[in-house]
């Protein structure tokens, strides 16, 4: 089959689209026949190098860059606990250091538990914007624990995880402030935010005098950091999606009485119903499954390129 993979770290040229031995279902297991496979930030910094601790620890290289796919169940393994079927329309979460590697690849063999129905009516691309970057927000959510009518505070509302992030906190009953650039507030306020501030240096104290008093909750999507503490109520707190041993991560050193939760979406990978239900909002319009552009697979470079160039608007898809 083929497969988008890392030989050597590097640049978004190091990607290359091989032929590897086609996997297929074991004993309690589901092979996917891919269709889509986005491209998300985290799949760059595989590429460069930054998760090499982890990848090579449970792995040997080539290495498979991405986190979340959408196609068609293609065989279904003896013993495997589904009420999928073949031919089911599927989307699932991968988590690319862990073995057989990421989702970059034509067949995927996974865990049931990791494969939910795709939304009815989307289709390949926009069903696999949501594993991912849904369950990480479902989790993120979840480690808040916030009451209805509490205040929570998004940064980089634009992109995947925040805007996901102001749908599912609306959806609970939070009142949401969110960041955006001027070209971006309708997109954002469309998500739901009940107010906007625009984002950039200063943007705490913006979203605190928006809400006096402070925010009990923010989630950091734009990967700030400590700067965005000050937005914070005294006792609320921050969910961070880059952490302290990632490369890239900000400092979070002092954070006084603020609680911090580190989000790490594999902790979610087998949450089918999670990621089920997030298949059920995004049917009834409470997530909106945001394509920028497809690519063929062979010009996944390409689209890792125009994904570090920043300003996209929506997932770039890998299509196979
Ligand atoms: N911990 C986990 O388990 C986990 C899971 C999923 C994602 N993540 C991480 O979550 C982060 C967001 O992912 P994503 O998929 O949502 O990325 P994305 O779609 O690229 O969105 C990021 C958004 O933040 C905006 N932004 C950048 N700098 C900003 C700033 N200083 N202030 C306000 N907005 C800013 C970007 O705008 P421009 O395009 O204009 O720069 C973009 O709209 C990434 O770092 C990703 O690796 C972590």
């Amino acid at each position: 089959m083929k497969a988008v993979v890392v030989s050597e770290y590097g640049g978004p040229e190091v990607l290359r689209l091989v032929d590897v031995p086609e996997p297929h279902a074991g004993r309690g297991q589901i092979r996917m026949r891919v269709r889509a496979a986005t491209v998300n930030p985290s799949d760059t910094v595989l590429r460069a190098g930054a998760m090499d601790s982890m990848l090579d620890s449970l792995l040997a290289p080539p290495y498979r860059p991405g986190n979340e796919a959408a196609g068609v169940v293609d065989e279904i393994g003896p013993g495997a606990e589904t009420d999928l079927s073949i031919g089911d329309r599927v989307m699932a979460m991968v988590v690319p250091y862990m073995p057989p590697g990421g989702a970059y690849a034509e067949y995927l063999v996974l865990d049931p538990r990791q494969v939910a129905a795709a939304p009815a009516g989307s289709s390949h691309a926009e069903a696999s914007t949501i594993p991912a970057n849904g369950l990480t927000v479902q989790l993120a959510i979840d480690l808040l624990s916030l009451a209805a009518g509490d205040w929570l505070a998004v940064t980089g509302a634009a992109g995947a995880v925040g805007g996901y992030t102001v749908q599912l906190a609306k959806a609970i009953g939070l009142r949401v402030v969110a960041d955006a650039a001027p070209a971006d507030e309708n997109l954002v306020r469309s998500l739901g935010a009940d107010l906007i501030v625009s984002r950039g240096v200063g943007v705490a104290e913006r979203i605190r005098e928006a809400v006096p008093g402070g925010v009990t909750g923010l989630v950091d999507a734009a990967v700030i950091g400590s700067e965005v503490l000050p937005a914070i109520r005294p006792g609320g707190q921050l969910a961070m999606v880059r952490f302290a041993d990632m490369a890239g991560a900000p400092s979070m050193e002092d954070h006084g009485d603020i609680t911090v939760h580190e989000v790490f979406v594999p902790d979610y990978v087998h949450e089918r119903d999670k990621l089920d239900a997030l298949r059920v909002r995004a049917e009834t319009g409470g997530l909106t499954m945001r394509v920028a552009a497809e690519y063929p697979a062979s010009q996944a470079a390409e689209a890792h390129r125009r994904l570090e160039a920043g300003g996209v608007r929506g997932r770039l898809v890998l299509t196979f």
